[in-house]
């Protein structure tokens, strides 16, 4: 089967790389020249580090590259199984590219979105047959992040779920179907990893290296809050939290924090501004960690609380199973552990606990637990026996 690709960026890119390993001849298209130049030696420079590295042999490299054709014209698309746009992240630009694509392509072909933020469904509304349509949203890089959250809108058919997952499981991708709400799962269970250690930030409880460190140091993150967003980009990160916020008809939980914004509105992106959080102008040092254990430890608790919160809250409103919410998050974004086999670990009347003392602290909504949290702890019920 052939796959379409719609969009040479940074994910239509790495998508295409995915595709064509797995053997299908891919067609890309952008509307930018340069940028289609530059996708196709990119790939080539990764396919020599791959030979290199002795990954893949210097025939599969070719055939690899030798399978992907480059066109500016949408039409190319005309005999495609499947199409992946990855294109700029705005709903009219999508509507409109959306219904030329049902025109061009034949009755068979899946119509997928990789938006990070849009619904499915409103994306799938420009379309004549509507059932066409499915979320595919990849993480980045995509050659490298083995998630994909498939996401059926209310129009999606059976056999348009279906197929897109076994394809893409095919492709050797952990996929996981969510629900068509805001950030489907990843996005917005991760919420509270920047949002909880941003107002830590502004309590003053701890600086940003002490917080980074409390979460790779003791709780076995990868990355810091602070070091990720700055990964992220600052501006990318916040207009997340703040399409979520909104999305979410302004839940309290989802609340956007002014230090976030304000680093945003400095120019403070991160590592690609070279200043964000930290400094990353040569020769500059990292601020050292105040390595106080009672600290971390109670800056880890109340961060993974939260995480855990939003994880049983996304079960308790059906947005993934409890399998597919652990598995995003550690195929998505490299957590240590699923949140709630984490919170079988540590014991879910001891997460209600810390999460009641919160709620009754501070008297905000933001840290109320969830109803099936409460549910679970009076039956004495674990997620995985
Ligand atoms: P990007 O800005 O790197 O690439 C977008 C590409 O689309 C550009 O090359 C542009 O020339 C092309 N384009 C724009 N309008 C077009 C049109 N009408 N026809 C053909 N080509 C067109 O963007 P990126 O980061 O790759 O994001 C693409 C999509 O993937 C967005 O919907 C985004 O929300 C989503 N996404 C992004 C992730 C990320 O980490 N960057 C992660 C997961 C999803």
């Amino acid at each position: 089967m052939t796959v379409g690709v719609l969009g040479a960026g940074t994910m239509g890119s790495g998508i295409v790389q995915v595709a064509a390993q797995n053997g299908h001849d891919v067609i890309l298209v952008d509307l930018n020249e340069h940028i289609l130049g530059k996708s196709k030696e990119q790939l080539a420079k990764i396919m020599n580090r791959l030979v290199e590295k002795g990954r893949v042999t210097a025939d599969d490299a070719q055939q690899t590259q030798e399978r992907i054709t480059y066109s500016q014209d949408i039409h190319d698309f005309k005999d495609c199984g499947i199409i992946i746009e990855a294109i700029v992240e705005n709903l009219d630009i999508k509507s409109k590219v959306f219904a030329q694509l049902e025109q061009i392509t034949g009755d068979n072909c899946i119509l997928a979105s990789n938006t990070s933020s849009l619904s499915i469904a409103s994306i799938g509304a420009s379309l004549e047959n509507p059932e066409k349509i499915v979320g595919v949203h990849f993480f980045n890089p995509a050659p490298l992040m083995p998630l994909v959250e498939i996401i059926p809108a209310v129009q999606t058919s059976e056999n348009t779920l279906n197929s897109a997952k076994s394809l893409i499981d095919g492709w050797g991708k952990v996929t996981v179907v969510c629900k068509d709400t805001p950030g489907f799962i990843v996005n917005r269970v991760a919420r509270p990893f920047y949002g909880e250690a941003l107002r830590i930030y502004e309590e003053g409880v701890a600086d940003f290296a002490t917080i980074d460190w409390a979460m790779t140091a003791i709780g076995g993150f990868r990355m810091g809050p602070f070091t990720l967003m700055d990964y992220i980009g600052n501006d990318v990160n916040y207009t997340v939290t703040e399409t979520v916020f909104k999305a979410f008809y302004y839940d309290p939980r989802y609340k956007p924090s002014f230090t976030q914004k304000r680093h945003s509105e400095a120019g403070y992106f991160g590592r690609k501004s070279g200043r964000g959080y930290f400094d990353y102008s040569e020769g500059a040092t990292r601020p050292e960690p105040n390595e106080d254990q009672a600290l971390g430890k109670e800056i880890l608790e109340r961060i993974l609380v939260m995480l855990i919160n939003e994880a049983v809250d996304a079960v308790f409103l059906n947005i993934g199973s409890k399998e597919a919410i652990d598995l995003a998050m550690t195929k998505g974004v490299n957590y240590p552990k699923g949140l709630l086999s984490w919170a079988d670990e540590i014991g879910l009347e001891n997460v209600l606990s810390k999460l009641e003392a919160m709620f009754h602290e501070y008297g905000e909504d933001r840290y109320r637990p969830s109803p099936l949290m409460r549910r679970m702890v009076a039956k004495g019920e674990k997620f995985f026996a």
